[in-house]
């Protein structure tokens, strides 16, 4: 009620100067501009500026409207095409102070051109591709109206458990800190004010890949030197890029949770990393910060949120409820609520909204007839981008590539599932557009094509899950059974084998499987999946596994089932061509792993540049007080970096242009990678260095540097990597930033297992 009373207040000062007039508002002078514009506002208009509003389907537009016009809403998530967006904004511009909304959106792994999801993209360690396809969804999403993501996801993930995996680039700080950076250029390109940029708010701030056992939302409880040398350089490397946003993450951090962390959102930040930028809470945090337990209501959550530097509440109840009262009080001071205001503003106006409110909008007579026309897809940069972010783990007896000629049996769940191709957080794509496995090969083969299909199995039998998975789809269910019994379905799927040369198996997880609130204590494949596999290798026919999944999967068993293994991910629009073209040599794999695969769900966490212990495990010697599991190998099934070719590579004549490397000075580490195969071909040649004895424990090993290099057939190159002391530096127990002189060895290989080494001091 009293809302409606100030609504009607501030239609009545509709007179005032806008906020747009140039003669009134210094709009070349970002900083006099707000200024000059805040001073006008009510604190209504302000409270108003920090609500984000998502806009389900649900949501009664005319209402949205008038709370916009009344000055309520400062910009709103997931409503994604300009005829939506345009009445909005056009309700902003009959406010008082005309005052631009923002439309944001998930754009995660392009827009309405489905890339491969993020741990894809990371498996291309092609910064090339990987930025375009962050341009390309900036491109499309500007066109659909939109002003800024809540990407890039740059969590470091280290538990498989947790169904978010999917979404951040891998367990490595280096290598997401590189495509934290890529990505954030990409989205923004040249400006956040350009029309065909976006602005990335950076997320989920902080550190929520370490959820306690993979449980999403759950506790972080991190000491501060894994949190500074690990987990936090991904999100500075994005605030470095100049990311225009931040998104505070649900989970607590040592006991205050990121919502209401004044530490983390103040003082590292803001003073210590420079940011000015908008914080953004994510979906609903403010509230739950009674759930966490650290305010007793929703006054008490909305004063903590603000005072630690929310700027913005994302589908805000209590912003808009609590803070009229809280500031008239006292109790939240009214600069804290002007530096929120002003990071709003700020980044509209870095949006180039204030300029033109309808820079992305663009006019009616402009729209596209169809959202979804296929003119508005980037299909071949999907492809391209999805072929190299494809794995190939296993190739015994040069079962890849496949003839073309061969007749194949195509089987599995996966084979022609077109939104699981998508991946979770598919923005707008659309199913319907995107290539399955089988439709792929198929037009691969054209006319010629001798496929044999044959469903084989379902995702699961455990209709406890399948359940769970359709509970999270809120407009149709994803996991649709066949109904016919398991054994029919295999049954089927081996006579389809026994009459084919060669079976492509595309079995994993269901896209729902590994997304947000999707944590799982199994990381196999689902069991009535490892049946059908099972029976397939009994037929005695070649047998290619194609996995889908969003997360590393226990496949021991499967890897010794198989002839040859892809790990394709979720891969995208142009999924089934990418991966077709990879299964008949039209492309030569060059993926290789940011994440360790584990053999088993009991040893995660399992990442290659683990801490060095006092008694480290010794291979061949078990039961020797080693630390070790007693009935498990000790080595994870695929180590991070891994990847397979068609062809072969060696290197050779590792060098170092010194042995000693003084602090201000720079070395030299060269190596010759030599294409000794057949086939023209890609790799990654990988640089890891070690402090070999620091103040403090170190990393066995640490990715510093990787190069991606094409060979032909019997082509060598060398390659060269420059070390300085910026490679060498820690955050030592005081947390201090520094490099220690001593011994670092260097080891360079095409996985982080097997590498060559030298050494060298620091001086
Ligand atoms: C997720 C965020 C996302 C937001 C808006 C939340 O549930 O944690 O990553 O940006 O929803 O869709």
């Amino acid at each position: 009620m009293k809302k409606l009373c100030l609504l009607g207040l501030a239609v009545g000062l509709a007179s005032l100067p806008v906020a747009a007039d140039s003669k009134t508002a210094p709009i070349e002078n970002k900083d006099a501009f707000i200024a000059h514009l805040m001073k006008q506002m009510t604190l209504e208009e302000k409270i108003g500026q920090l609500r984000l509003i998502s806009i389900g389907p649900e949501m009664p537009r005319e209402l949205i409207r008038k709370e916009i016009a009344a000055g309520n809403i400062g910009g709103t998530f997931n409503s994604i095409s300009r005829p939506e967006n345009r009445p909005m904004q056009d309700a902003a511009m009959r406010s008082r102070l005309k005052i631009p909304m923002f439309f944001a959106y998930d754009v995660i792994h392009g827009h309405r051109t489905i890339f491969p999801i993020s741990l894809g993209l990371a498996s291309s360690w092609d910064m090339d591709a990987i930025g375009r396809s962050g341009r390309i969804a900036a491109q499309e999403a500007s066109a659909d109206s939109l002003d800024i993501t809540f990407a890039p996801m740059v969590d470091i993930s280290r538990d498989p458990r947790w169904g978010r995996t999917s979404e951040g680039f891998g367990e490595d700080t280096y290598l997401v800190s590189r495509i934290a950076k890529v990505m954030v250029q990409a989205y923004q390109g040249k400006s956040p004010s350009q029309a065909d940029s976006i602005m990335a708010s950076v997320k989920h701030f902080a550190l929520y890949g370490a959820v306690e056992g993979g449980r999403d939302y759950n506790v972080v409880d991190m000491s501060p030197v894994k949190m500074y040398q690990t987990y936090l350089p991904p999100y500075r490397a994005a605030i470095d890029a100049g990311a225009g946003g931040v998104m505070v993450a649900l989970n607590s951090v040592n006991g205050v949770p990121a919502t209401s962390n004044t530490w983390l959102m103040q003082d590292l930040l803001r003073k210590d990393w420079g940011f000015k930028g908008l914080a953004v809470s994510d979906h609903g945090a403010i509230f739950e910060l009674l759930k966490h337990g650290v305010a007793k209501d929703g006054r008490e959550a909305a004063k903590l949120a603000i005072k630690a530097g929310i700027d913005m509440s994302m589908n805000d109840s209590l912003y808009g409820k609590e803070l009229p009262g809280l500031i008239k009080s006292g109790e939240v001071p009214q600069s804290d609520l002007d530096n929120a205001v002003r990071e709003v503003l700020g980044a509209k106006y870095d949006m180039g909204l204030f300029k033109d409110p309808y820079l992305r909008i663009g006019k009616a007579e402009d729209d596209p007839a169809d959202t979804n026309a296929e003119s508005r897809l980037h299909r071949a940069e999907a492809r391209d981008v999805a072929k190299r972010s494809l794995v190939l783990l296993k190739n015994e007896k040069q079962t890849l590539p496949l003839e073309k000629s061969a007749k194949i049996a195509v089987v599995g769940p996966l084979a022609k599932a077109p939104i699981d191709m998508m991946g979770s957080w598919a923005a707008a794509g659309q199913p319907a557009q995107s290539v399955t496995l089988f439709d792929g090969m198929s037009r691969a083969l054209g006319d010629k094509g001798q496929l044999v299909y044959a469903r084989g199995s379902n995702i699961t039998t455990d209709k406890k899950i399948v359940d769970y998975l359709n509970f999270l789809n809120f407009d149709a269910p994803e996991v649709v059974d066949d109904p016919r019994p398991e054994q029919q379905l295999i049954d089927e799927a081996v006579q389809a084998a026994k009459q084919a040369d060669v079976v492509v198996a595309a079995v994993g997880e269901s896209r729902g499987m590994s997304h947000e609130s999707s944590s799982r204590t199994d990381l196999n494949i689902p069991e009535t999946q490892r049946k059908l596999i099972a029976a397939l290798k009994a037929t005695g026919k070649p047998l290619v596994l194609v996995l889908m999944n969003g997360r590393p999967l226990t496949i021991g068993q499967e890897q010794d089932q198989a002839d040859a293994v892809l790990e394709t991910w979720f891969s995208g629009t142009e999924g089934g061509n990418a991966i077709a073209d990879v299964l008949f040599g039209d492309y030569n794999p060059s993926g290789k792993l940011p994440i360790t695969f584990p053999r088993s769900v009991g040893q995660v966490p399992m990442y290659y540049n683990h801490l060095t212990i006092g008694r480290p495990f010794t291979p061949g010697k078990p039961g020797n007080y080693t630390s070790q599991y007693f009935d498990e190998e000790n080595t994870p099934l695929y180590p991070f970096g891994y990847g397979l070719s068609y062809t072969d590579f060696s290197l050779s004549n590792m060098a170092l242009s010194s042995t000693t490397l003084n602090k201000s000075g720079k070395l030299d580490a060269s190596i010759t990678v030599r294409n000794t195969g057949k086939r023209d071909g890609e790799t990654v040649v990988q640089l890891y260095i070690q402090d070999v004895a620091g103040s403090m424990i170190r990393p066995v090993k640490e990715l510093k540097n990787f190069q991606k290099v094409m060979l032909k057939a019997g082509e060598e190159k060398v390659i060269h990597f420059t070390i300085d002391e910026n490679d060498l530096k820690f955050y030592n127990t005081q947390l201090k930033y520094v490099a220690e002189p001593g011994k670092f060895n260097v080891q360079i290989g095409l996985d982080s297992r097997d590498v060559t080494q030298q050494s060298f001091e620091l001086l």
